[in-house]
């Protein structure tokens, strides 16, 4: 099994799972707070070679080629992820690459693409620097990353409830190396496992990145607008603590 065992056994079995929410669009947090902040940050990416490093079923190649990138090369570990991503009407050959490969040896080459988006990639245990040393490998010069992952100070088991006080990090925990291990319950569908995270610190994970040769030039924390929560009170229940982090990355 490719990646890091358990949380590649959890995406194998959870695979359907994720697939139906991805494409009924069922989860909130992902069209309304994390894709529009993903999909400014990229902005223009016309023409623009793209890695989309675990990709999952391939939503956001596919958007991304509809907004002109030249080609999007996504990856996953997970084997039925590629195969969906593959025989998806949208699929054409000429503008997309769907491989099953871990992010840690990537199938490209040096310098082959301008940007390495990371959506929802989840941390590994084995070697958990090494993607960023592979993203800095495959980038052009001048080319970015792009990260989007659970917020690493805050999130924890069922974070995104008023209720969670298990989100709440004791030190240990928090500068450890720390797993949350949940089924996913999104607007009624439940996962068949549960999905397994790792988290690292905050300067741990900062680490890792400038070790492997980065310089943050962004970062954002996507949450819903005042708008947002006046129009739908869910959000009220739903986001009552930072949920997500966004760094935008160059080469130094
Ligand atoms: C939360 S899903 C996100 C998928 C997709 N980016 C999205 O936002 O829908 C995380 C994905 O990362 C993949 N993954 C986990 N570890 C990986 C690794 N080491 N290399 C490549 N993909 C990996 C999983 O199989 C899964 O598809």
């Amino acid at each position: 099994m490719l990646g890091d065992d358990r949380v590649s056994s959890a995406y194998a079995h959870n695979a359907d799972f994720w697939i139906s929410i991805i494409r009924d669009k069922l989860d909130s947090y992902q069209t309304l707070l994390t894709d529009p902040a993903l999909l400014e940050v990229i902005g223009d990416c016309s023409g623009l070679h793209i890695l989309d490093a675990g990709c999952g079923e391939g939503y956001l190649a596919r958007e991304l080629v509809g907004r002109g990138a030249a080609h999007v090369y996504g990856v996953d570990t997970c084997e039925q992820f590629i195969v969906a991503a593959r025989s998806h009407p949208d699929f054409h050959s000429g503008t997309s690459t769907f491989d099953h490969a871990d992010v840690a040896n990537l199938p490209l080459a040096d310098h082959s693409v301008d940007l390495v988006v990371a959506n929802r990639l989840p941390n590994g245990i084995a070697d958990p620097g090494r993607r960023f040393h592979e993203f800095a490998r495959v980038l052009q010069p001048s080319g970015r990353l792009i990260v989007l992952s659970m917020h690493p100070c805050f999130y924890g088991d069922r974070a995104e409830r008023v209720s969670a006080t298990s989100a709440d990090l004791s030190v240990d925990s928090y500068f450890g190396v720390r797993s949350v291990e949940q089924n996913f319950n999104v607007a009624g569908r439940v996962s068949p496992m549960p999905s397994v995270q790792r988290f690292f610190s905050l300067e741990a994970y900062i680490g890792m990145i400038t070790t492997a040769g980065f310089a943050v030039t962004g970062l954002r924390e996507p949450h819903p607008t005042p708008e947002q929560r006046e129009q739908n009170p869910w959000w009220n229940q739903n986001f009552v603590r930072p949920l997500f982090l966004m760094l935008e990355c160059r080469l130094s």
